[in-house]
């Protein structure tokens, strides 16, 4: 069966303009991935997840990633916490910085994320993840939505007892990685646990997990009748992936388009998070934009040894010069950076982070 990824639908009163979902991931969900996302297709994008506690101590590099672009919308932004009025709190800032949707994070398998109480542990806590959601929903105008994996423990299907008292408390949509959190990313994601889910809520259901080619996401979409599909390591250096699975284009892109995606990657996120910051955090996407073939592997080497990402947008300019165009457009086509943020909701201190 067919299905058209072009279709728009509704998080309640926020539309959603295709039926592909960028994923929240920890150290990749920059600014810049996201505002590609939006460009090659994804109809939704969202920050990685945001501990509401950094949110409550007003921490400067927490609150960085409520820097909300003029060009992202629609835009979830994700928490993380277990208290729910400071996930209330955390919710109120979310919509505060210009978010369309706040997201909750109930799937983090990660020991120092579940060991606080949050993450997949409130899957096993379920009063408590329903008392969380509720303060949230309380709390805001904008929807809130939920990302949870099956359950904590191989085999679980606990997502199917705790998914709709979720939607009872006020989640306005939810999102399926149908693996455990022991499973981490190993084995497969079991979507019919998808199809499950989707038959007991009213509520859009979002499928996440191995969804890579646009002959998986139309197979997922027909066999659970979920309203998206997520995708996340698909997307690593391949927004072109993207492209593909929304509009079934699948030629592979020149070496000056990926060069100049990776250049203006760089230079977005030298911006936002500080060249300090940034030199470090961009060195695995040069291994996700430069492998596939697309750039010899000696090449990709000495990217990742150059001292400042200045010096890997030099070398990139060598080795592709074409490239140059290609970057002036898509740069002419930012928004300025002054409508970024809504300055007066905003502590002073993060205008400095860069
Ligand atoms: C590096 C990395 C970081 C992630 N960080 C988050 C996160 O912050 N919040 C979240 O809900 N899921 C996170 N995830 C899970 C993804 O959103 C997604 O559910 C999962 O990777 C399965 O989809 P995929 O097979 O398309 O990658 C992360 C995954 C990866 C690989």
């Amino acid at each position: 069966m067919q299905v058209n990824l072009r279709e728009s639908w509704w998080i309640r009163d926020v539309e959603i303009p295709t039926r592909l979902v960028l994923a929240p991931m920890a150290g990749v969900s920059v600014q810049a991935f996201r505002r590609q996302g939006r460009r090659f297709g994804a109809g939704l994008v969202c920050s990685e997840m945001v501990s509401c506690a950094g949110l409550e101590h007003h921490n400067e590099r927490t609150l960085g990633y409520l820097r909300v672009g003029g060009d992202e919308h629609p835009l979830a932004i994700q928490v993380f916490g277990s208290d729910p009025a400071l996930m209330a709190e955390a919710a109120r800032m979310v919509e505060a910085a210009g978010a369309d949707l706040v997201d909750v994070n109930f799937g983090c398998p990660v020991r120092k994320v579940t060991k606080t109480g949050a993450g997949a542990t409130l899957l096993d806590d379920p009063d408590r993840a329903c008392r969380i959601v509720e303060a949230m929903a309380e709390a805001v105008a904008i929807p809130v939505t939920v990302k949870l994996r099956r359950g904590c423990d191989d085999g679980s299907r606990t997502c199917l007892d705790v998914g709709p008292r979720l939607v009872a408390a006020g989640a306005a949509s939810l999102t399926l990685h149908p693996r455990s959190a022991k499973q981490m990313y190993t084995g497969e994601a079991d979507h019919s646990l998808t199809a499950e889910l989707v038959d007991l809520v009213d509520v859009p259901v979002v499928a996440s997990g191995d969804i890579t080619s646009r002959a998986r996401a139309q197979a997922v979409l027909a066999t659970t009748g979920a309203a998206g599909v997520m995708v996340g390591r698909g997307a690593q250096g391949n927004p072109w992936a993207l492209r593909e699975i929304v509009d079934g284009e699948g030629s592979q892109p020149s070496r000056e388009e990926v060069a100049a995606e990776l250049i203006l990657f760089i230079r977005e996120t030298v911006r936002e998070l500080g060249e300090r910051r940034a030199s470090g955090f961009l060195k695995k996407f040069y291994g996700w934009y430069l492998g596939r073939g697309r750039f010899p592997r000696p090449f990709k080497q000495e990217l990742v040894q150059l001292e400042s990402p200045d010096d890997v947008v030099t070398r990139l300019f060598a080795a592709a010069p074409r490239a140059a165009e290609i970057v002036e457009r898509l740069e002419a086509e930012l928004p300025d950076p002054e409508d970024e943020i809504l300055l007066d909701q905003m502590p002073i201190s993060i205008y400095g982070g860069g």
